[in-house]
């Protein structure tokens, strides 16, 4: 088939990890028969050098005529406390798209277990997928924060359809996974997530295969630590699942494994690893592309329906982790390869 994909390298260490995941989508196309065109464009801190906007129009545009999106990541120190920065142009185009269902795979790698700071048998069976709402609540609700000075605000307001929708994409993963969902709010306190307890065990009416838990958010941060097996689909917030899904990226191995889809009505997703833009190690080939890389595979599954192809992506990484090949996040004090070697590993796999 023929796809044509915006990259959207952005910033820090996302120039490297997509360079290595278009790579890896270049193998599958050879070897699965495909053609896959690539169009670049800017966003986050280097839009912002460059245009003044960290999501500059031309951006959209790309993005509008193509299939899907692979993001890098975005953030630049230098923007922390700047009023236009970078991560306005995630946000942005997230919800230009109406992109509301983040989907977040979360899986222990046993032979990376040894390594990770939770007991090993702890890991044993770890396989969750976090839906995390993506264009609603405290991130896009109104707020306050020039005014005066002393004093700020952010709104957490949230409608029954933008609940009920992402509520549909868990119990409807849940059904082609482990038929068990565990809805994430803060119904005790936040009147918002009495709305969200609600909408979802009225959505959960239409899933009797599934079976539905509520969590409050604390006592959930908990359990992903102390049982992280008992968790199949977990849904949550804009906030609640940004904070649990770095989190539980701990069950991983590390923050640089795990990819997202973020996904709306129809087939167009955008697709960038859960991990941020990591400054601090850029240009030194210590970044891991795995997340890049698997996100890519979501993408093949998700935007461009070829789940074999996926499946060959997923299964190269599993086996170049097998090898014992290590990025540096993951080697624990010993060899590592860089990301362009790992990614070569991972393509001599595929
Ligand atoms: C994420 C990131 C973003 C978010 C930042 C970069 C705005 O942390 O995708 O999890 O908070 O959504
Ligand atoms: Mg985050």
């Amino acid at each position: 088939m023929k796809a044509s994909l915006t990259v959207l390298p952005g910033d820090g260490i996302g120039p490297e990890v997509t360079t290595q995941a278009v790579n890896v989508l270049n193998a599958v196309a050879a070897k699965f028969g495909h053609e896959f065109s690539y169009e670049e464009a800017l966003l986050g801190g280097i839009a912002i050098d460059k245009t003044g906007n960290p999501l500059p129009p031309e951006t959209l545009r790309t993005a509008e005529q193509s299939d899907a999106v692979l993001l890098g990541a975005v953030g630049l120190p230098k923007y922390d406390a700047a009023t236009v920065r970078p991560e306005q142009g995630l946000l942005g185009i997230r919800k230009h798209f109406g992109l509301f269902a983040n989907l977040r795979p979360v899986k222990a790698y046993p032979v990376l277990a040894h390594y990770a700071p939770l007991r090993p048998e702890l890991l044993e069976g770890v396989d969750m997928l976090f839906v995390r709402e993506l264009t609603g609540g405290m991130y896009f609700g109104e707020r306050q924060e020039q005014g005066d000075g002393d004093t700020a605000y952010d709104t957490e307001l949230y409608s029954v359809p933008e609940v009920e929708r992402v509520a549909h994409v868990a119990f409807r993963a849940a059904q082609i996974r482990r038929n068990k969902v565990t809805s994430v709010d803060k119904a005790n306190v936040l009147a918002a997530m009495r709305l969200w307890r609600r909408t979802v065990t009225k959505v959960h009416e239409d899933y009797s295969d599934v079976e539905l838990e509520h969590a409050l958010v604390d006592s959930c941060a908990m359990h992903l630590l102390t049982r992280p097996s008992s968790f199949d689909v977990l849904l949550a917030s804009n906030m609640f699942g940004d904070i649990l899904s770095d989190e539980a990226s701990v069950l991983a191995g590390s923050l640089g494994m795990l990819p997202s889809a973020s996904l709306g009505e129809g087939r167009f997703g955008l697709y960038e690893p859960v991990h941020g833009s990591a400054p601090d190690i850029a240009g030194q080939g210590k970044a891991n592309p795995i997340g890049t890389i698997l996100s890519a595979a979501m993408l093949l599954r998700y935007s461009l329906a070829l789940e074999d192809e996926a499946r060959a992506v997923e299964a190269a990484v599993d086996a170049v982790l097998a090898s014992g090949a290590r990025t540096a996040d993951i080697a624990g004090g010993g060899q590592w390869l860089s990301t362009s070697e790992f990614a070569q590993a991972i393509i001599a796999q595929i």
